[in-house]
């Protein structure tokens, strides 16, 4: 990786069946929808910023049953490949990763619903999605765009606001992603996991994690699981805080990978006026429907 970091830049976005992504993966898109799943994948998907590091170390602990030697054995995006990331070569890709990976293979997506490869609703595959609140998500995301040196400048604040609201950032709009995949999640073998869940009651949620999974825990594998996915304990451990990522890529002096890990840290970002202005784009945008988020716990 080291010598081909010359590769890495601000790629641009390109539109991709209306969705706009990173330009070298739109490059491939045909490499990444003719991926072919096995019956036994299993996909952590997610609008970025969700929450996907977490479930990926809680998926990957509980699989581990508790053993955090096996779950420390790789960084995290080695452990789980990334289905569409794609650099530009020598770089190898998620789909490449994938390939050569043994079954049963865990794999993180940011793939709006629409855009997963077939074959995962064909082989019937489980899924794990996290969703995470608006407010949280969009500061979340705007902290990562400028830490992420291949993602688009993200610009001032409010600029970038006003992008996630027009539904111009990377992987498309958090809107039609979260309430697209609650309406599909009856139609296939969807787990709905919210973050304001996980944060209210991490036990609970592995909880139903390990359930889906088929993968009951005893109490003792179930208080590793926690102390291991606590956000004090990914913080501090190279294999999930993204450390190992060189600085030219992810650049954790400008914001950590692992940076607040909280409901409600929006109320620090948004100002009253744009708190109010989300608000009423947003009922607009999402009405009454489903999925129901908490800002605040
Ligand atoms: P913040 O930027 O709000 O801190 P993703 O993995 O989808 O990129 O999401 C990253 C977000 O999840 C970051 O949010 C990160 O801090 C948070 N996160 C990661 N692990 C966490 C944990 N164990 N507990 C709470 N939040 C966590």
């Amino acid at each position: 990786l080291a010598e081909s970091l010359h590769v890495f830049r601000r790629f641009p976005l390109q539109d991709v069946r209306g969705i706009p992504l990173m330009e070298p993966i739109a490059q491939q898109w045909g490499l990444i929808e003719s991926f072919q799943a096995r019956p036994d994948d299993l996909l952590i998907a997610t609008y970025p910023k969700a929450g996907t590091t977490w479930m990926q170390e809680i998926v990957d602990l509980i699989l581990a049953r508790g053993d955090t030697a096996k779950a420390c054995r790789a960084p995290t995006h080695i452990r789980i490949p990334f289905l569409e990331i794609c650099s530009p070569p020598p770089v190898p890709s998620g789909v490449t990763q994938l390939l050569n990976a043994p079954s049963p293979r865990v794999i993180k997506t940011h793939l709006p619903f629409q855009l997963v490869p077939k074959t995962f609703w064909e082989q019937g595959c489980k899924v794990i999605y996290v969703a995470r609140n608006a407010k949280d998500n969009v500061v979340s995301y705007y902290f990562f765009d400028r830490m992420n040196q291949t993602q688009p400048e993200p610009g001032p604040w409010p600029e970038y606001l006003q992008k996630f609201m027009d539904e111009k950032l990377a992987w498309g709009s958090w809107y039609d992603h979260v309430r697209r995949y609650w309406e599909e999640r009856h139609n296939h073998r969807i787990l709905y996991v919210f973050y304001e869940d996980m944060k209210e009651d991490l036990e609970r949620e592995i909880t139903r994690v390990a359930t889906f999974l088929e993968q009951p825990l005893t109490a003792e594998q179930m208080a590793v699981v926690v102390h291991h996915s606590s956000f004090e304990v990914m913080r501090d451990n190279p294999m999930a805080n993204y450390s190992s990522i060189p600085t030219a890529i992810l650049d954790q002096s400008i914001s950590p990978f692992m940076r607040r890990g909280e409901v409600g840290d929006w109320r620090n970002h948004f100002t009253v006026a744009q708190s109010e202005a989300f608000d009423t784009h947003y009922r607009h945008r999402m009405g009454d429907a489903e999925p129901h988020f908490r800002t605040r716990l």
